[in-house]
């Protein structure tokens, strides 16, 4: 069959295949190639149990599969065939050399630039959509046009705004879809024929235009600033646990404000995800390089802030459970960095859990989706930690439960019977406030919700 495009992605992760998925299910007359260098993951991706969860993933990969969306292992062949790539390869903090902790680490979004050049043999629309450090397209002009080869490139910047466990409703009807182009005549045509992609589905006036360097800087900001709200937020949380006011009232009474809005005021136990902290991280260090200390010092107060908040759940049991948690029995209630997906990356779990086992505390963990990617993060942690996949089970014998995602079966379980079963006096600690804590102090458990008082019977 003849398609109008070719199109590929370099990088098959949690932002690769989605997005491909959405374009190929959405635009049946483009080809969508998604290539990466992990074989392993291209093989999930064409088999029935794919690589990443997501609600409603399934469905439209199954659907286009085979059809006009397809994963391979070739890159070379991928990027000769097509006429418009996406770069979505990880592009983590960097681990050493200058900027160790802070930078973002671009050696995979670069080797994959030197491959495009030299396995292209005509022009090509490059987009970004990894994120990454304002400046880059400019480096990565420079690459492409290195060898002076005759062949022509254009560097888009369309960074990916989507939430994993909502990405494919956020993908199929997007708040907006943001492209930057240098603003010179190819720039502006490049920038077109990706507008022209994402029109098959999505409302012209939320297909939003930009230069190029606003359109990279715009998703590290978007990241930075919700991740604020969050810690915000969770810096009220702390004192509203000494003073008796309540953190969901507070958010409530604040959000009505339409100025301030009530979206992203939930006090939890932290932000977790691949994403926030390392982009907060990126943006404070390119703060500093251009000299721009105060401001560096005002988003890394936000990571900081996280960290507090997981490390001051930790305290929050061990001082509630009388100063020692040695051969005490702790089921971990959700393992996800959130709800609705297998994802664990920066987890607030992984943290608690390596405290909690610090603190000699056996560990139970258990979570709907997670467990696999919980096993790998815990992996050579000298401790007693079991996996159970029932929650029911994994409380059996419990001292104490920590509800750290916020899954919607842990609202509806039936605590009484998970009571009967617990060691007594038994701990609740709702990392999400997420459950009746009413309800549950009713049926005996100690309850420490975050942001509000305890209810305890001693
Ligand atoms: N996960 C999210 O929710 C999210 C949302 C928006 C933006 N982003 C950004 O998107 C980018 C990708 O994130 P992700 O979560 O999909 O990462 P990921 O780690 O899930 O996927 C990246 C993939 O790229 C592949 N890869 C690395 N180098 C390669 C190369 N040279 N050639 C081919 N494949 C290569 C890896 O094998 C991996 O499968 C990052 O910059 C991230 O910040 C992520």
């Amino acid at each position: 069959m003849k398609f109008d495009k070719n199109i590929l992605c370099i990088g098959a992760g949690y932002v690769g295949g989605p997005t491909m998925a959405m374009i190929a299910h959405k635009c049946p007359q483009y080809k969508v190639t998604v290539v990466d260098i992990n074989p392993e993951r291209i093989s999930q991706w064409n088999s029935d149990e794919l690589p990443i969860y997501e609600p409603g993933l399934d469905e439209i990969v199954k659907a286009a599969r085979g059809k006009n969306l397809f994963f391979g292992t070739d890159i070379e062949e991928g990027i000769r065939d097509a006429g418009i790539i996406f770069v979505s390869v990880n592009t983590p903090t960097k681990t050493f050399g200058a900027g160790a902790g802070m930078a973002a680490d671009l050696q995979y979004w670069e080797k994959t630039a030197r491959q495009i050049l030299q396995c292209s043999d005509s022009p090509k629309i490059i987009i970004e959509k990894s994120t990454l450090p304002v400046k880059t397209a400019l480096a990565m002009e420079r690459i492409l046009t290195s060898t002076h080869n005759g062949i022509h490139f254009d560097v888009l910047s369309n960074p990916e705004f989507l939430a994993e466990g909502t990405a494919i409703s956020d993908l199929e009807s997007p708040d907006r879809v943001l492209i930057g182009s240098r603003q010179t005549e190819r720039g502006l045509k490049a920038r077109d024929a990706l507008v022209e992609i994402y029109a098959n589905w999505v409302p012209e006036e939320r297909i939003i235009t930009a230069n190029i360097w606003s359109s990279e800087l715009s998703k590290l900001v978007a990241n930075a600033f919700l991740a604020q709200r969050i810690s915000s937020v969770n810096s009220i949380s702390a004192l509203c646990e000494i003073t008796d006011a309540d953190i969901t009232e507070v958010a409530g009474a604040i959000g009505m404000d339409s100025r301030i809005g009530d979206k992203f005021l939930k006090a939890s136990v932290g932000f977790g995800g691949s994403c926030f902290k390392k982009d907060i991280l990126n943006l404070v260090y390119l703060c500093r390089h251009y000299g721009l200390h105060e401001v560096a010092d005002y988003w890394e107060s936000v990571v900081r802030l996280n960290d507090y908040q997981k490390e001051r759940f930790v305290l929050r049991i061990l001082t509630d459970m009388f100063n020692t948690l040695a051969g005490k029995r702790i089921s971990i209630f959700g393992f996800a960095f959130k709800a609705d997906t297998g994802d664990t990356r920066e987890s607030p779990a992984i943290f608690i859990a390596k405290r909690l086992v610090e603190e000699k505390a056996e560990l139970v963990i258990t979570d709907p989706k997670a467990l696999k990617n919980a096993k790998i993060d815990l992996d050579g942690l000298d401790g007693n930690i079991s996996y159970v996949e029932d929650p029911y089970d994994a409380a059996v014998g419990c001292h104490a439960i920590a509800i750290l995602t916020e899954w919607n079966l842990y609202r509806e379980l039936d605590f009484e019977k998970i009571y009967r079963s617990m060691v007594k006096p038994a701990f609740i600690f709702d990392g999400r406030n997420i459950v009746d804590h009413k309800k549950l102090f009713e049926i005996g458990f100690n309850v420490f919700p975050i942001g509000k008082s305890a209810l305890t019977h001693f």
